[in-house]
């Protein structure tokens, strides 16, 4: 491991980080579908970067996962990579933020460096395909026994989604199409993306009621997750969070992008138009903080997937300790490097004894939506 971590950071990046992000980012997700589909070169990246350690699978809201790490949503728009991340040591893939019509994205440029601040700044504008695309993708996909699909559903980026009925009907199309086509082993309603114009903030009560309201109409039985702002108080944090307990989903993810630029290591690395969030270290504090305190004060039922900021071992290790059921990750593999997931899964084995356990899935009586056991 030691080898090949070496070999990532003193030769492999500094070649890939000369050229631009997203062609980069373009490359590795061709690259990565590519390499997923032959049994040889799966068992061959497999011999390097997927776990083997003592058993460290963790079974949260039913669903088991064989490592507790998985890919956070904004990587594999498209569900290309499901055949090769079990063998990059993921448990898991957050696909998406999918939406109910194709989008381009924002103008270029959507993704940049911040190399000194260990950041990117992300613009991407949600650009993938669509509901219809990603399912027809998923039906032709066999995947690996026991890797776990998350969809990550966002409102279309584009003119017609903007009004709050036309944006909230957007997301219940992705939802309802996912649901009866039964793909997807947990859904994220993601509430909370900075990067697109116009259109209905869904982070502010007033538009997440009834949009919760309306999703979680739709009858199936997968867990249903949230997407969490983490550029916000804790009050506003909380009073989202609340809507979010009562409307009974299953958890949260902590969380999306930094939208403050003074929390760059280096604020001179901060693009000159300030378009975009910012992912990676930046994320890291607010992300351990906002965790600890959700698990404070809605105790043991919510379930908490963190994310923002693992760039190590010892950080991953921080959002277990400070609550989190699960992780999901980004930037810490693209400036550390893919053996990061195994490093984390060792980790795991060796403090498994502080971290919490299985996790069962919160009892929520329907159709009066009261909440049966979850602590004040
Ligand atoms: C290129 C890129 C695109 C992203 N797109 C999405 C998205 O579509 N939906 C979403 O919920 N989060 C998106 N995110 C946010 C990530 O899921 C994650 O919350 C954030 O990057 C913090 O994790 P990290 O520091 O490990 O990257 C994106 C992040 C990156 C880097």
């Amino acid at each position: 491991m030691v080898v090949m971590k070496t070999l990532y950071k003193r030769v492999l990046k500094p070649i890939l980080f000369k050229f631009d992000p997203e062609l980069i980012h373009d490359v590795f997700v061709s690259g990565g579908e590519l390499l997923g589909r032959f049994t040889l070169t799966r068992g061959l990246i497999g011999m390097f970067y997927r776990y083997d350690g003592p058993d460290i699978s963790k079974t949260v809201d039913g669903i088991r996962y064989h490592t507790p790490v998985g890919l956070a949503a904004g990587f594999d728009y498209n569900g290309r990579l499901t055949r090769i991340l079990p063998s990059v040591g993921f448990g898991a893939d957050e696909i998406g933020s999918i939406t109910a019509r194709p989008c381009a994205g924002n103008d270029p440029p959507r993704l940049r460096r911040c190399i000194q601040s260990e950041a990117l700044v992300v613009s991407k504008g949600l650009k993938n395909k669509g509901v219809d695309a990603f399912i027809e993708k998923m039906r032709r996909t066999s995947r690996e026994p026991g890797f776990v699909l998350g969809v990550s559903i966002a409102r279309t980026n584009d003119d017609l989604a903007v009004g709050l009925e036309e944006g909230i009907e957007d997301y219940a199309t992705s939802l309802q199409k996912l649901v009866d086509t039964n793909i997807g082993d947990f859904y994220t309603i993601n509430i909370s993306c900075p990067n697109v114009h116009g259109g209905e903030s869904f982070a502010e009560p007033d538009a997440l009621r009834p949009l919760l309201e309306r999703l979680m109409a739709i009858k199936h039985d997968k867990p249903v997750y949230a997407k969490m702002p983490i550029s916000v108080s804790w009050p506003e944090f909380q009073e989202i969070t609340d809507i979010v307990v009562e409307y009974g989903l299953d958890g949260v993810v902590i969380g999306n992008l930094n939208k403050d630029y003074d929390s760059l290591r280096y604020r001179d690395e901060a693009p000159a138009d300030y378009a975009g969030g910012l992912s990676g270290l930046p994320c890291r504090d607010p992300s351990t903080e906002l965790i600890r305190r959700t698990r404070q004060h809605y105790g043991d039922d919510l379930t908490i997937i963190g994310c923002g900021g693992i760039m190590t071992a010892e950080d991953a290790m921080e959002k277990f300790r400070a609550g989190a059921d699960l992780l999901q990750l980004i930037t810490g593999m693209i400036f550390e490097g893919p053996h990061l997931m195994k490093q984390i899964g060792k980790a795991y084995a060796r403090n498994r004894s502080q971290i919490r356990g299985d996790k069962p899935r919160r009892r929520v009586t329907q159709p009066e939506r009261e909440v049966v056991s979850i602590a004040d």
